[in-house]
């Protein structure tokens, strides 16, 4: 069994490579594309693939889970649905080794607890016998959404063990430690166990030190989202006690009035638990969660189609009957319609990476861009690509300062996506969650060669070229841009104009209008013109850039830019808070050019312009 797939597997990845060297005469990226869907299968295998991004060797990615830093070795593990549950590791945050020979999983379904399918998992790094131990939901009845009724059941939460260093995490010979969701419950999901350690819950509940929790994502039908909360029972990791839903929300509402965070909608989905302090992950920093959201259109934002949310959470603990969350702030953690099912994981100090790097206790996540979901573009030519999304770059995580903010209605906003932390004579600070790309991964991604643009100021509509452009798809753009105080609440829109030729391009802007970044898919692909499936929607998510005092004067925030071309991938970080990522798929070989940005009435200036040209192979050990 295993030797012929493995040859099975061999000789697929030769059809690859003869239809690879095929594609290099039949595919011309100087003239106009055919309808995609009508070539040979994976002709298109390398058009639109990343490098520095986190995805299999083929076929199709699905949610991250199942990270660790193993105890014994320091390596981090970062694992995704693929075929099961399939993983790689890092050293270095920048380049991955697969666990398993071509990709392969390291766990798959088909088990007496999981026949039809194996869900996210989460990992005890010292669990059973001292090793890495997965809990994750094993899956026997199919479908499962949340507008359908829900088989009882479904999903159960079970154990594996890895002996091996994590290449085959191995089932336990037995049912599921927790066979089902809580008493009487009809719930809309009960899945993505995420165990997590926390001094608080530990005092709160009078546990003993060191306690695991679970936190299960999912719903009551009429009822609303929620979060199940478990506490460990045992030394073996066997006995679950239900400590209830400490996180519920009513159906279909929204974090205030939906513009920071969306809507809650109907179920929760991978809850991540953890806690954060400026530096980082610490346990005693406060507490917060990563989450998606399902059904989530907030009725008052006109997001395109997405009907999913990828959303932080930040809330108080509070103990009456039970153990209860209730949030204070929340926001998304990344804003693109694509982008979901973030996974976390502690990333201590003593971690080889972390060791390399000096980088103190972090908590990274990675958020999962969809290949073909939630666009509602269908008709993808997925078979001619042969591989279906990606991981986005690693983050960190922690709580982010922006001191000297001027103290208006502006940074006064309720139920928004920060707080103030400290107010003083007209001044105040605010929190928020920061999220920025792991240090490591940055610093590989500008390690290339650079061209720094001379700054500009612009105050005419139009573009401006830049005088060198990137000779590839393959770069990093940062900068700053400084607006006027007549910006706020104009026409204004600034910003740059990237993958671009005559034929094509895609334009990212901040618009003052709305508060928001938008990526303009209108014109990025020539091929969406010839090809279903390839959307051309615009993306958007909301930044405020806040009053600042300096020196006796008030500015509008500098809007700090860092964007990331991987091929198809596309990334953009501002001001160390927002994150919006997407697919830019443009056709032309000659669409590389970038030009500054600029519509609308005011003065505003570009500084600090940088372009890091090459990126790097995540790969180096793939052939
Ligand atoms: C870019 O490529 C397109 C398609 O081949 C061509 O029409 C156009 O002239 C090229 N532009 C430049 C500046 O070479
Ligand atoms: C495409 O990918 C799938 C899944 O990884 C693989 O089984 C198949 O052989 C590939 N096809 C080609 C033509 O490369
Ligand atoms: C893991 O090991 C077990 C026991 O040897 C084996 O039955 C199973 O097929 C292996 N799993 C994978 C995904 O290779
Ligand atoms: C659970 O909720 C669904 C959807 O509202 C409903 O169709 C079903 O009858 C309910 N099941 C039970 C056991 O109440
Ligand atoms: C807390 O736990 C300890 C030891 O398990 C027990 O002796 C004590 O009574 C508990 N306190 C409360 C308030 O439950
Ligand atoms: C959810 O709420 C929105 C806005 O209030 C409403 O338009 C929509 O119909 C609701 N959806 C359902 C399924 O109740
Ligand atoms: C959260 O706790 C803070 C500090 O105790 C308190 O001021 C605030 O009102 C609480 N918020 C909620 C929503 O419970
Ligand atoms: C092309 O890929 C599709 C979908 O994976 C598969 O059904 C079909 O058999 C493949 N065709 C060839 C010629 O390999
Ligand atoms: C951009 O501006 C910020 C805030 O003024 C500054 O901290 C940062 O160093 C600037 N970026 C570059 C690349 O100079
Ligand atoms: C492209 O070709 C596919 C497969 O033949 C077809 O189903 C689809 O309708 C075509 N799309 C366009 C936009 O012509
Ligand atoms: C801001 O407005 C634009 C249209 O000008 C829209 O496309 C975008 O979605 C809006 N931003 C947000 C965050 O909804
Ligand atoms: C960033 O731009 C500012 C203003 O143009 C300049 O003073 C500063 O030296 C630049 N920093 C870097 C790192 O280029």
């Amino acid at each position: 069994m295993k030797l012929s797939s493995a040859i099975f597997v061999f000789l697929a990845d030769r059809a690859a490579c003869a239809v690879f060297s095929r594609e290099v005469s039949s595919v011309d990226y100087n003239s106009a594309p055919p309808n995609l869907s009508t070539l040979a299968n994976a002709t298109l295998f390398n058009t639109w693939r990343p490098r520095a991004h986190i995805l299999p060797p083929s076929g199709k990615i699905g949610d991250p889970c199942m990270h660790y830093t193993d105890p014994k070795t320091g390596l981090f593990h970062v694992g995704f649905l693929h075929d099961g549950i399939a993983g790689a590791t890092t050293d270095d945050l920048a380049t991955y080794t697969d666990l398993m020979p071509d990709g392969r999983p390291s766990i798959v379904a088909g088990g007496k607890n999981d026949p039809l399918a194996v869900f996210d998992g989460s990992v005890i790094p010292n669990g059973i016998d001292g090793l890495p131990t997965l809990l994750y939901t094993s899956v026997s009845y199919l479908p499962i959404h949340w507008s359908i009724p829900y088989t009882r059941g479904s999903e159960t939460q079970s154990l594996a063990v890895t002996y091996d260093g994590g290449r085959n995490f191995t089932k336990l010979s037995q049912g599921p430690v927790i066979p089902s969701p809580p008493f009487a419950l009809n719930v809309t999901a009960f899945r993505d166990p995420y165990a997590f350690q926390n001094p608080a819950l530990d005092s709160a509940l009078n546990s003993t030190q060191g306690t695991w929790y679970i936190a299960i994502s999912g719903g009551v039908h009429n009822i609303g989202p929620c979060q199940f909360l478990y506490r460990q029972h045992d030394a073996g990791f066997q006995y679950w006690e239900y400590l209830g839903q400490w996180w519920q929300e009513p159906v279909n509402t929204t974090w205030g009035n939906g513009d920071w965070a969306g809507g809650w909608g109907f179920n929760f989905e991978v809850g991540n638990v953890f806690s954060l302090n400026e530096d980082g992950y610490s346990e005693d920093g406060e507490l917060f969660m990563t989450l998606g959201t399902e059904g989530s259109e907030a009725p008052v934002t006109p997001r395109v189609t997405s009907i999913h949310g990828m959303l932080w959470v930040t809330g108080n603990i509070t103990k009456g009957d039970s153990v209860a969350f209730t949030p204070t702030m929340a926001g998304f953690l990344d804003w693109g319609l694509s982008s979901y099912a973030a996974a976390g994981k502690i990333l201590p100090a003593t971690s080889k990476a972390s060791a390399k790097s000096g980088a103190p206790d972090r908590f990274i996540s990675y958020v999962w861009l969809t290949g073909d979901q939630f666009e509602l573009a269908t008709g993808f030519p997925k078979a001619q690509q042969n591989w279906t999304g990606t991981l986005l770059l690693p983050r960190e995580l922690k709580v982010e300062t922006l001191p000297n903010v001027v103290d208006n209605e502006l940074a006064r906003e309720p139920l928004s996506s920060w707080r103030v932390s400290r107010e003083e004579s007209g001044q105040v600070d605010l929190q928020t969650m920061g999220i920025s790309i792991a240090r490591e991964t940055y610093d590989a991604l500008t390690s290339g060669s650079s061209s720094v643009e001379a700054g500009r100021t612009l105050s005419e509509a139009g573009d401006v070229a830049f005088e060198t452009s990137p000779s590839s798809k393959f770069f990093v753009l940062t900068a700053n841009i400084s607006f006027p105080s007549s910006a706020r609440g104009s026409d204004l829109q600034s910003g740059f104009k990237i993958l671009s030729s005559e034929l094509e391009s895609t334009s990212i802007y901040y618009q003052f209008s709305n508060e928001s970044i938008i990526i303009d898919r209108s014109n990025t692909s020539a091929a969406a013109k010839t090809t279903d499936g390839i959307s051309s929607d615009n993306e958007a998510g909301r930044l405020r850039l806040f009053d600042i005092a300096q020196n006796g004067a008030e500015n509008i925030e500098i809007l700090e830019l860092t964007i990331v071309v991987d091929s198809g991938v596309l990334e953009i970080y501002a001001n160390g808070r927002f994150a919006l990522s997407t697919w830019a798929r443009s056709w032309y070989a000659n669409s590389t050019d970038i030009s500054f940005f600029h519509n609308g009435v005011g003065e505003v200036t570009f500084g600090n312009v940088t372009v890091f040209e090459g990126l790097y192979n995540a790969w180096p050990q793939r052939k």
